[in-house]
């Protein structure tokens, strides 16, 4: 279904809970098998954690699949495209001798996230009432731009008399904004960062690019495309935990409308999702652990943000919303990571449905605040408290684990294709 004969495979690769699933680790691994890698949203709030031998990247705006050497690298026009940071990512992925040049293009129609998109985020997060807990990226500004139709495109940087004065309306704009939220600006630093904006607009324009007709024609030619959602479908902006949410759809129907390609060009949507859940910033965590056990799993999978460094909360695998996830997203398979952490607990819970106001909910709720009192009908497993580190098949595991991984596919209701068992490209099972 939706593949055009002698088309390539386009599949996308998306979070399932609220961000931070292991997306990073998953396309690194499938990126063997593309050609091409393209984000469709978000910006530089990403952090895709990727392996490489010992060594560990950090991707935020560049697609995971850069680590595999000849493979094309696209930003979307669904991204917001932090000109600043862009440039440092790209410069230290060639000083770590990864071969950027040539291989990373960026849509023509991306809208440019500038820097007093970065002040006025944190800007606003500092006098509002209820907090976001934003990355401080700039993304809410930068989205709120594009939909009040007054951003600043790469297809703008070409021309420098336009971009200057898009970029002086903008700044403009943003002080009067600031004034009415009533925050100071530090001038000599907003400066400095536009001036290095400006430094960058020629290169910029250089790595332009019509992504959807990249993408259209490489899957023509028969070439594997990879669509990198961010974030995850728990922080979409429609079908997320809103308003504890990040300013863009994340979820796989973006791919499409994120990179320039048709919707039926699309072949597979692969769910990510942690074998328990984590979530960094504000709003509601249903599964969410008592501070002890909350403390025990972030030392045991390391959970602090890739791009901020905050701790993120933890809890149990949440079906309800994994279910949701599979049917907001279409999902044609499941990629389940981080199996190991829950190799020491003696007992493993998920949660199958809430309790709120006396009813038993088992589809995700939009209501958000009441979700922020939603008790968790868990149901308990045991532990089977043998390494899966080495396990490279299903029957490799421990038979806990299988019929742990089995359940979350029953409840999902979508194909288990993938399970990670560790941060190296090579723990990874492929089932199928
Ligand atoms: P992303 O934003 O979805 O790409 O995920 P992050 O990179 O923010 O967070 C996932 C973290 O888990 C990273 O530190 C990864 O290196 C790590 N990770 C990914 N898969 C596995 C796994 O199967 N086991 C373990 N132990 N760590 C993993
Ligand atoms: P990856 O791609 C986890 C969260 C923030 C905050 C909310 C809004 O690594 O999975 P924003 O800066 O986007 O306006 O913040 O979204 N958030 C993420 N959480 N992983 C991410 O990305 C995230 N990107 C944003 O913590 O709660
Ligand atoms: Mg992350």
């Amino acid at each position: 279904m939706g593949q055009r004969s002698g088309s390539g495979r386009c599949t996308v690769v998306v979070g399932c809970q609220w961000g931070d699933e292991g997306k990073g680790k998953i396309v690194d691994v499938l990126a063997e098998g593309v050609d091409v890698v393209a984000r469709y949203q978000g910006g530089a709030n990403a952090g895709h954690t990727v392996h490489v031998g010992d060594e560990e990247f950090i991707l935020h705006q560049i697609p995971s699949g850069i680590l595999h050497g000849d493979r094309r690298c696209l930003l979307g026009n669904g991204v917001v495209l932090d000109l600043l940071q862009f440039f440092e990512e790209h410069d230290a992925l060639r000083e770590r001798g990864i071969e950027v040049d040539g291989h990373v293009g960026v849509s023509l129609r991306a809208h440019l996230l500038l820097p007093y998109h970065r002040v006025l985020d944190r800007a606003s997060e500092a006098g509002a009432r209820e907090k976001i807990g934003t990355t401080g990226r700039g993304i809410g500004p930068a989205y709120e731009d594009k939909a009040g139709r007054r951003g600043i495109r790469v297809a703008d940087a070409a021309d420098s008399h336009r971009f200057e004065a898009l970029l002086a309306e903008g700044v403009q704009r943003a002080r009067l904004h600031l004034e009415r939220l009533d925050q100071t600006v530090d001038e000599a630093a907003l400066e400095e960062a536009l001036e290095a904006s400006r430094a960058l607009r020629g290169r910029i324009a250089e790595l332009a690019v019509d992504t959807g007709l990249e993408i259209d024609r490489a899957l023509a030619r028969g070439e594997n495309v990879l669509l990198e959602g961010a974030q995850g479908t728990a922080l979409d902006l429609d079908h997320g935990t809103y308003p504890f949410v990040t300013s863009s759809n994340t979820t796989a129907a973006a791919a499409a409308t994120g990179t320039g390609i048709g919707p039926t060009r699309i072949t597979d949507v692969l769910g990510v999702v942690k074998a328990y859940t984590t979530r960094v910033g504000n709003g509601p965590l249903p599964t969410g652990f008592d501070p002890a056990m909350d403390e025990r799993m972030r030392e045991l999978g390391g959970e602090f943000g890739a791009t901020t460094g905050r701790p993120r909360r933890c809890g149990w695998f949440d079906a309800v919303l994994a279910r949701h996830a599979a049917r907001v997203n279409g999902l044609t398979g499941l990629a389940v990571t981080k199996l190991d952490v829950l190799d020491s607990l003696d007992e493993i819970q998920l949660c199958t449905g809430y309790r709120m106001g006396g009813e038993l909910v088992e589809e995700f709720p939009a209501d958000t605040f009441g979700l922020e009192d939603a008790q968790p009908v868990l149901e308990s497993h045991p532990g089977w408290k043998a390494p899966t580190t080495e396990a490279r098949r299903l029957e490799d595991l421990p038979s806990g684990a299988r019929a742990y991984l089995d359940r979350i596919e029953e409840l999902t209701g979508a194909p288990t294709r993938m399970v990670s068992v560790g941060t190296r490209r090579s723990q990874i099972i492929r089932v199928g």
